[in-house]
């Protein structure tokens, strides 16, 4: 994979930028600017190598039809701020549009195209729209990870027909979640939360013959809990998962990986109450377990403590109430302790555990935290990304 960082003559040429602006939006507002953050850099480069850039990105999921709600422009406006240039955000049919007519004026450095899912051909993976998409640049470059497990025209088909590249962001990505697959420094830890551990089970059983431990925290342990015999009273539970839980402790048995659940927990009787600590043999039947006991928390900090390299992925309880967010606290205070004294590296990744982190604004104090939400997931699961492949 080519980084367009060491390619050279990038100086008046046309770059196509395919990015992942895909941030959440209420009422034109941008409710986490996390993604735009993070493309900062790759822009700056950009522009700092005088290169002429058209950003690509899609917000929401228009179906190939054109609808104002799924706009580009507040994104747009947000950038503008953000890097202080001027950029032209384009309404116009791609299909219309002509390599020689993009930068006509000289003050012309950045345009930005409407939201490419306007076009139905983009999830179609469409030949002559990638063509033609291809045809308005010197170049392309995917700096848009979280969005590659789309086998779609702008993220694959289009590296068939313009040299094309790996951008900044991207190449960080691969590069810390290389570090928990295939260049690993041991012992290796996991902790995975979220409510149901079928969406996760190929990660799971992707992560067992390499990981040292396996911690099941949030709702997910609820089932393990269950299935070792314990009441949970009302917690969220999926059915029909006591194969899937089975075929975890085997496989984990022969890889010699440890799996860890709680051991006490954190219930209230509903998601606004109190907290109360309870043993596993104590859950009444009107109870909702939203956190873990603070004997776990202990036991996840030893593991923590050995560890050299370590994966997050799912909060360790409902931490929108304050009462149960102490499991989830103190899991990212042992390890931000740890990688203060670089003596571990970590990867936090998902929608929830990413809003706990930057909710205590520690963005800053893990290695590499993921915005991909489903590109990362099928990353851990060993699948082959198509915008990936379609750089290599
Ligand atoms: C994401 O937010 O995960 C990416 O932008 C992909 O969006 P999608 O799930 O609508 O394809």
């Amino acid at each position: 994979m080519n980084n367009i960082k060491d390619q050279e003559n990038l100086s008046h040429k046309i770059v196509l930028l395919r990015l992942d602006l895909n941030v959440p939006l209420k009422d034109d507002l941008i409710t986490d600017e996390t993604r735009i953050n993070k493309i900062i850099p790759m822009i700056n480069f950009l522009i700092e190598k005088k290169s002429k850039i058209i950003i690509i990105s899609h917000i929401g999921r228009p179906k190939g039809q054109i609808n104002k709600i799924f706009s580009l422009k507040p994104v747009c406006l947000n950038l503008e701020k953000k890097i202080n240039k001027k950029i032209k955000l384009l309404n116009d049919n791609i299909f219309k549009l002509k390599k020689n007519d993009l930068f006509k004026s000289p003050y012309d450095q950045i345009v930005f195209l409407e939201n490419i899912r306007f076009y139905k051909e983009e999830e179609k993976n469409d030949t002559s729209f990638a063509k033609h998409l291809a045809s308005l640049a010197d170049f392309y470059v995917n700096d848009a990870f979280s969005c590659s497990h789309r086998a779609h025209a702008s993220l694959s088909k289009i590296t068939k027909f313009i040299p094309s590249f790996a951008g900044l962001q991207l190449e960080t990505e691969i590069n810390a979640l290389k570090k928990i697959t295939t260049e690993i420094k041991k012992p290796i830890t996991c902790i995975i939360g979220g409510s149901k551990i079928s969406t996760k089970i190929g990660i799971i059983k992707n992560l067992i013959p390499k990981f040292d431990n396996i911690i099941f925290v949030g709702g997910m342990a609820n089932n393990i809990i269950s299935f070792k015999g314990n009441n949970i009273g009302r917690s969220i539970k999926e059915d029909n998962c006591e194969i899937i839980i089975k075929e975890i402790f085997e496989t984990s048995k022969k890889h010699s990986c440890v799996i860890t659940f709680p051991e006490d927990v954190l219930v209230g009787k509903n998601l606004d109450d109190k907290s109360q600590i309870k043993e596993l043999s104590n859950i009444k039947d009107d109870d909702f377990i939203l956190d873990i006991g603070p004997r776990t928390i202990q036991q996840i900090k030893n593991i923590i403590e050995i560890s050299k390299t370590i994966l997050w992925n799912g909060p360790a309880g409902y931490f929108e109430n304050p009462n149960f967010a102490y499991g989830s606290f103190e899991i990212a205070k042992a390890i931000i302790k740890k990688n203060k004294n670089k003596s571990i590296y970590s990867v936090v990744g998902g929608g929830d555990t990413v809003a706990l982190i930057n909710q205590i604004k520690a963005m800053k104090d893990f290695n590499f935290v993921s915005t991909a939400g489903g590109a990362f997931l099928e990353y851990l699961e060993g699948k082959d990304l198509p915008g990936i492949k379609a750089l290599n």
